[in-house]
């Protein structure tokens, strides 16, 4: 890593590999012998063609997808997502179910909402202000669908195991968990996950979408808004961010290349983690705001005696060339997210820290 780089803890757009960088700076004048940058070439080239088919085979690997699922890129966030799912998905007469966790689960209730849709809202946390994941959950067996977030960028909680829906088809925001961890896919009819937390930059959302789904796509819904278009034209409609999917593709191969995998990926997620609840859990300074055994692996969230000496621990981080551990506006505090691109070396500067904050304030 070069010198003049920090440990980057922001929650999204967020730490990219640095090995990712490094091979995009290097590519950048001239990618693949084109004489053309990749932000230069045409999404109708053999060039681009290549990017996108092997971001999607990788994908495809990673997650150990069976041919019923269709990897696609799709602009618009994942907050796009939140009411295209219904509009697709949900026709006259249809209900879906929902758990609330938290700031983006209600987004997705309220776009769910705003459409007329008729839906029901399952289980929330809203009752301790978000800090658990809810469990035996009762779904409703005409549900099309139950839809959930898996990992709560806010609040610092994440599922640990999925629910048992009794069959009805998962959907998941997996925004800020997506490749944390392998999972079993084949509960899901559809996954989501803006790419700028743990799979890229901002720009593109990856929606991973199963075979028997696209059946109830209607015929009169645009045909941006439609999943049937993006399966149809291989996400390329019309111009995709070519960028965004580039660099989504790097970070792929450095998943399975670098990393060696998923399960590589977990092991190390789960050492970073560790380290840091540890450091939060044997002091009385530092307290996390998530149930333990709610807690996720990618946003850590804690409080400090008062917002004076928050503020303080925020500043000297960034002193210590530690960025973006300010909890999110809306709560306050202190979050590190800690995704698959931050090194355990950033979680030990920390910790090492927080320590030292702690022995001179404490
Ligand atoms: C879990 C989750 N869902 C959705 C969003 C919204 O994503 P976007 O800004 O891509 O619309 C975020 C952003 O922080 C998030 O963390």
């Amino acid at each position: 890593m070069s010198d003049d780089r920090i440990y980057n803890f922001n929650a999204g757009p967020a730490a990219l590999p640095f090995e990712v960088l490094k091979e995009i700076q290097e590519a950048f004048l001239n990618y693949s012998g084109s004489g053309m940058s990749i932000a230069e070439i045409s999404h109708r080239s053999k060039w681009f063609d290549d990017v996108i088919n092997d971001a999607i085979a990788r994908t495809k690997r990673l997650l150990k997808l069976s041919e019923k699922f269709h990897v696609l890129f799709v602009q618009g966030g994942a907050s796009m997502q939140f009411c295209m799912i219904p509009m697709n998905l949900l026709m006259e007469r249809d209900t879906a179910d929902y758990v609330n966790t938290g700031t983006w689960s209600t987004k997705a209730i309220e776009e769910a909402e705003i459409l007329g849709k008729e839906i029901n809202i399952v289980a929330s946390s809203e009752d301790k202000n978000f800090s658990y994941i809810p469990k035996d959950i009762s779904f409703n067996n005409n549900a099309v669908y139950a839809h959930i977030t898996s990992n709560n960028t806010i609040k610092g909680t994440q599922w640990d195991a999925f629910p048992d829906t009794g069959g009805i088809p998962l959907i998941a925001d997996m925004s800020s968990d997506i490749m944390c961890r392998p999972f079993d896919v084949d509960k899901f009819g559809l996954i989501y996950a803006g790419a700028q937390k743990n799979i890229g930059p901002a720009g593109v959302c990856m929606v991973i979408i199963r075979e028997d789904m696209l059946k109830r796509v209607p015929d009169t819904l645009s045909s941006m808004l439609k999943y049937t278009t993006y399966v149809a034209k291989n996400s390329m409609y019309n111009t995709p961010p070519c960028f965004a999917i580039y660099t989504l593709q790097l970070v792929m191969k450095w998943l399975e290349d670098h990393i060696g995998g998923l399960e590589n990926m977990e092991a190390i997620n789960r050492k970073k983690a560790r380290l840091l609840y540890d450091t939060i859990d044997s002091s009385d300074f530092y307290n996390g705001t998530a149930e333990t055994d709610s807690r996720s692996l990618m946003n850590v969230t804690f409080r400090l005696p008062n917002e004076v000496l928050e503020k303080q621990f925020i500043e000297q981080g960034v002193e210590n060339g530690l960025g973006g551990l300010k909890g999110h506006r809306s709560v306050g505090g202190c979050r590190a997210s800690i995704y698959n691109a931050t090194p355990l070396a950033a979680i030990e500067a920390l910790t090492d820290f927080m320590k030292e904050f702690k022995k001179k304030n404490g």
